[in-house]
């Protein structure tokens, strides 16, 4: 059955536990996330980004996930929409039945310019009013997280939007999330305590510094309420990341988010983590492998059931470390 974020997240902030949120833009993912849910029987945030709308198509995406749902109806599932940077594309994800969107107001429309608090908060609070008339969730975000246009993070010293900030300007100020929430009325809020997207987020295994708990922990003293969203929280398993440097891939030597520190942000309130990568890098080890393995096959279901399995086995790993298994 479809839900919205706040009836999700409500549930799992009574119940102390996590929920992740992983990316999808094709079947195989979807299929995989769902053979996950129902294997530890879990609730499920599916989310899509513009780009996944842009590749899959609204129709196609919207009647994959009826067909996900509607084969799992036991499972609850949230179906976010990731990054939406104006009103209109968060209106039309509501038209293609997402129960939840997220308005990144931290950024300007282009989806890389640093935004300032004014226009966070205007453009955000056009978004509550519309989707919740529309009985649908809004995620806010404030502070910025690391290049959203390289994909790269906290160890790139290239072309991203963020270069020009210093680490304690890119984190969530406490007092400023305080009153965006107040002046927004958003059920969920992201913030940027370190983190960024991609596989390239440290160079080292992050630290409670790197990774701002402090920011976490007072956010959620003045926010009890607010559910807390972590972006950019893939793991970058260091176990994937051999395979795919052992079959022909190159992936340069990379830390992500370990499962502990997002096991603490639980603790402290964070409720949806927001899980890509990881996924992505399931998929290419499981191709990767296939296709070293069995050179002579070419029917591209028999690779793709590969990575839907490890696919699977992330999601599962996850569902259990955050506490969501068991409370479909
Ligand atoms: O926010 C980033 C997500 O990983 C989605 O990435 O824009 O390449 O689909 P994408
Ligand atoms: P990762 O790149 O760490 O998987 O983050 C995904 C994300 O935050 C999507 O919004
Ligand atoms: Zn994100």
């Amino acid at each position: 059955a479809r839900i919205t974020l706040r009836q999700l997240l409500d549930h799992a902030a009574e119940n102390g536990y996590g929920v992740p949120a992983f990316n999808i833009s094709n079947m195989e993912q979807g299929l995989a996330i769902m053979a996950a849910a129902k294997a530890t029987n879990s609730p499920v945030i599916i989310q899509a980004s513009r780009g996944a709308r842009s590749y899959a198509g609204d129709r196609v995406l919207a009647r994959l996930i009826d067909g996900l749902t509607e084969t799992y109806p036991n499972i609850p599932v949230c179906m976010h929409l990731d990054h939406g940077n104006n009103l209109a594309t968060c209106a039309t994800a509501i038209q293609n039945g997402f129960t939840s969107v997220m308005m990144d107001g931290s950024l300007k429309e282009d989806g890389k310019t640093p935004a300032d608090y004014a226009y966070n908060r205007n453009i955000t609070k056009a978004v509550v009013d519309m989707a919740h008339a529309c009985g649908v969730s809004v995620e806010g975000e404030l502070g910025v997280l690391g290049s959203l246009e390289t994909g790269m993070g906290d160890q790139e010293d290239g072309h991203g939007a963020t270069e020009k900030l210093s680490h304690d300007q890119l984190l969530t100020d406490p007092a400023e999330a305080e009153k965006f929430v107040a002046e927004t009325g958003v059920d969920a809020l992201a913030i940027a305590m370190g983190t960024s997207h991609g596989a390239y987020k440290f160079t080292r295994k992050p630290d409670g510094d790197i990774l701002a708990m402090h920011v976490i922990e007072e956010i959620h003293r003045r926010l009890p309420n607010t559910h807390l969203v972590m972006h950019g929280s893939s793991s970058v398993p260091e176990d994937l990341q051999k395979i795919i440097n052992a079959y022909g891939g190159d992936i340069k030597p990379t830390w992500g988010v370990p499962v502990e520190e997002i096991q603490r942000g639980i603790k402290s309130g964070v409720r949806k983590i927001n899980i890509d990568t990881d996924n992505r890098l399931a998929a290419t080890a499981a191709i990767r492998k296939s296709f070293a393995e069995d050179p002579a096959e070419f029917d591209p279901r028999k690779y793709l059931k590969a990575a839907m399995g490890m696919m699977t086995e992330v999601c599962k790993q996850r569902f259990e470390a955050f506490g969501t298994a068991g409370n479909a």
